[in-house]
């Protein structure tokens, strides 16, 4: 781990802008210690075993058609990184993997390139690695307030993106020491910025998912699609904590939200209730298994974000063979289950216990129909 201490990071900090230090230092936090939530959410769904597959394992097709675009499997990395000099070659490696194995990938907040355009070079190289791909842009639901018309467009040009993501990441502004907690008025520069960008829009959670009742409020946006984001993998809460143990002058209230959230399956079945737009499962989605799962219950499509971290520091090929391996468990799960197609995951019985149940049945979502369809 020095050596790769050495090559992301070893910029002295004094150099750096705030927000490009604050992307780099959540990339060490990631990389070197244990940042997830307590409780896998996903290990509480069960699919249901087939004796009898009656399929040919090697016709299994994963094709997924997502926002009018093909991809090998419904698989994704999520935005992670970009904004600090030493994480272009981060970008770079999930760039050229993705490209290999066409599947998509979402960049991290460009925040730091529209203050430091020196910093633009750390995203673009994503789209020189994948010139074919399907990229997300990514931005914060609150800068948007802050953002011109042409700064929107910088952002999407800076990858040539085919969809904007605006995250929203309230948990970490309210446990960061300087976060930014002021959330007045996010919903109509959303609305408005739907209403003028002309690739689909992804409202995106980063780890603590959306509510039926958050979804209520965006169903009349022209929204072009939703990443759950959920709770069970990983916690932002968890590495503000590591990130103010550090520094002792401000108060420590990182370990109290660890856990804070919406778990992810469930978050992706009340999205589902509301909305009839594409849905993105992610947050703690840990193998292929997990990603059958979320598109049993649902989702479109699914998002990997912590697992592809370290690959990622590494290299291409180690990038590619985490995501080969998922996409060979999710052939396998499919096997199992006796599904070919992999939307018909989506009509397959499910088991849904223990803390996820007592979630989803509190929230009146009848967990019993699953088992029996
Ligand atoms: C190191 C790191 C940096 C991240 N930076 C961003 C970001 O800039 N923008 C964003 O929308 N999400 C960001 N995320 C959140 C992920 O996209 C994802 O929503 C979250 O980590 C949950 O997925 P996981 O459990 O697979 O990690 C980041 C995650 C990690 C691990």
């Amino acid at each position: 781990m020095r050596m790769l201490k050495n090559f992301v990071f070893g910029i002295p900090p004094t150099k750096l802008v705030r927000t490009s230090r604050r992307k780099i230092e959540h990339l060490k936090i990631c990389a070197n210690k244990s940042v997830e939530s307590s409780h896998r959410y996903f290990d509480d769904v069960i699919l249901i075993h087939n004796a009898l597959p009656e399929i040919d394992g090697e016709k299994i097709s994963l094709r997924k058609r997502f926002l009018n675009r093909d991809f090998t499997a419904p698989i994704m990395v999520s935005s992670m990184t970009g904004g600090h000099p030493k994480t272009e070659r981060v970008n770079a490696n999930i760039a050229k993997s993705i490209e290999e194995l066409g599947l998509a990938m979402g960049v991290g907040s460009q925040r730091a390139a529209l203050k430091d355009p020196t910093l633009e070079r750390t995203f673009k190289i994503v789209r020189k690695k994948a010139p074919n791909s399907f990229i997300c842009a990514n931005i914060g639901a609150q800068q948007i307030k802050e953002l011109k018309k042409e700064d929107i467009e910088r952002i999407v040009d800076m990858v040539e993106a085919n969809a904007l993501c605006i995250h929203l990441n309230f948990l970490q502004e309210a446990v960061q020491p300087e976060g930014e907690v002021n959330g007045e008025g996010c919903l109509r520069m959303i609305e408005a910025l739907c209403d003028n960008v002309d690739i689909p829009v992804i409202i995106k959670e980063t780890g603590a998912g959306i509510s039926r009742e958050v979804c209520k409020k965006l169903k009349n946006l022209k929204l072009g699609g939703i990443d759950v984001g959920g709770a069970g993998g990983t916690s932002f809460s968890a590495v503000e904590y590591y990130r103010v143990l550090k520094n002792r002058r401000f108060l420590n209230v990182g370990s109290v939200f660890w856990d804070w959230g919406i778990p992810a399956p469930a978050s992706i079945l009340e999205c589902r209730e509301v909305m009839d737009i594409p849905i993105i499962g992610s947050g703690g989605i840990r193998s292929g298994l997990d990603v059958a799962k979320a598109i049993a219950l649902g989702a479109d499509m699914t998002g990997i974000a912590l697992p592809i971290l370290k690959p990622a520091l590494k290299g291409e090929k180690d990038v590619s063979m985490v995501l080969k391996k998922y996409i060979k468990e999710l052939k396998i799960a499919m096997f199992l289950t006796g599904t070919e197609d992999i939307d018909d995951l989506n009509n397959i019985p499910l088991l849904i216990k223990g803390d996820l149940k007592e979630y989803l049945s509190l929230r009146g979502i009848d967990v019993k129909r699953f088992a029996l369809r």
